[in-house]
C-alpha cells in the first residue's frame, strides 16, 4: 500500500481528499438548509433562534468550535486538492490546449472554476454578515431569525444570495457527479443513477437555500 504522503501526492490521492471533503461539505449544506427551513413554521423565530442556541451550547460551547474547524479544514483541502490537480493538468497540457485532463471538460465542470471563487467569496461575506454580523446595520445577537429577515430585506443583498445559491447549484451538481466517479461508480451501466443523485440533491439543497431570501424578498418571512 502506498504511503499516505506518496498517496496525497499522486492525482488519485488528490481526488480522494476532494471526494471525502464533498462529502463532509455537502453533509454540512443540506442540514443547514433543512435547519433555515425551520424559519416557515408557524413558530419560526422561535424555532430558528432555538437552534441558533442549541448549536452554540453544544458541548458547553466547544462543539461549535469542532464543527467550525472541521468545516474550515475540509474548505481549505478542497480547494487545495482542486487547485493541485488543475496546476498538474496545466502544466502536463501542450501549450495552447485548452482541455483539462482531469475532468470531461463539460460547461459544469469547467464552472468549477469561478464557481469556486464566488462561494468562497460568498462564505466570507454570510459569515460577516449572519454569525459575526458586523456587515448587517441590524444585527443583534442571538436573534437568529430577526437577522435573517431584516439582513436578506435589501434587494441587492438577497440577489446577492440567489446568485451565489446559483453558483452553489452547479458546483453541488458536478461535484456530487465528479464526487461518485471518484468513489468507483465509473462505469457506465452507473451514468443513469449518477445524473439523477447530482441533479435531485443538487435541486434539493439549493432549492431549500434559495427559497428563503425569495420569501424575504417576497414579503412571506417577516
Ligand atoms: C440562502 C442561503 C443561506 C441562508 C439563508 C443562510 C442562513 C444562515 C444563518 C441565519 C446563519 C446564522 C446561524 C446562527 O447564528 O445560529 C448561518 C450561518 C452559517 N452559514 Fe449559512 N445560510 C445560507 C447558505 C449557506 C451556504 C451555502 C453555506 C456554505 C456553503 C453556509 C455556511 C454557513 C456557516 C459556515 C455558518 C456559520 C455557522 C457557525 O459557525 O456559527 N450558509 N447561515
Amino acid at each position: 500500500m502506498a504511503a499516505p504522503a506518496t498517496l496525497l501526492n499522486s492525482s488519485v490521492g488528490k481526488k480522494i481528499v476532494m471526494a471525502i471533503t464533498g462529502i463532509v461539505l455537502s453533509l454540512f449544506v443540506l442540514g443547514h438548509m433543512a435547519g433555515n427551513l425551520q424559519a416557515f413554521l408557524p413558530n419560526g423565530p422561535e424555532a430558528l433562534d432555538h437552534y441558533g442556541a442549541f448549536l452554540r451550547e453544544l458541548l458547553h460551547g466547544t462543539g461549535i468550535w469542532f464543527v467550525r474547524g472541521a468545516l474550515l479544514l475540509a474548505v481549505g483541502l478542497h480547494a487545495w486538492a482542486y487547485l493541485s490537480l488543475t496546476q498538474k493538468s496545466w502544466a502536463a497540457r501542450p501549450k495552447g490546449y485548452q482541455v483539462n485532463d482531469f475532468e470531461e471538460a463539460t460547461f459544469a465542470s469547467r464552472s468549477m472554476r469561478w464557481t469556486g471563487p464566488i462561494l468562497a467569496v460568498f462564505i466570507v461575506y454570510h459569515l460577516m454578515h449572519l454569525t459575526v454580523g458586523n456587515v448587517h446595520p441590524r444585527f443583534v445577537e442571538g436573534k437568529v431569525y430577526q437577522n435573517l429577515v431584516t439582513g436578506l430585506a435589501p434587494v441587492p443583498v438577497a440577489l446577492f444570495y440567489v446568485l451565489a445559491m446559483g453558483c452553489l447549484a452547479f458546483h453541488l451538481w458536478h461535484g456530487a457527479w465528479s464526487m461518485l466517479q471518484t468513489l468507483g461508480l465509473s462505469h457506465p451501466k452507473y451514468l443513469a443513477a449518477r445524473k439523477v443523485f447530482a441533479i435531485a440533491f443538487t435541486v434539493l439543497v439549493t432549492g431549500g437555500f434559495v427559497v428563503v431570501p425569495l420569501a424575504v424578498l417576497a414579503g412571506v418571512l417577516k
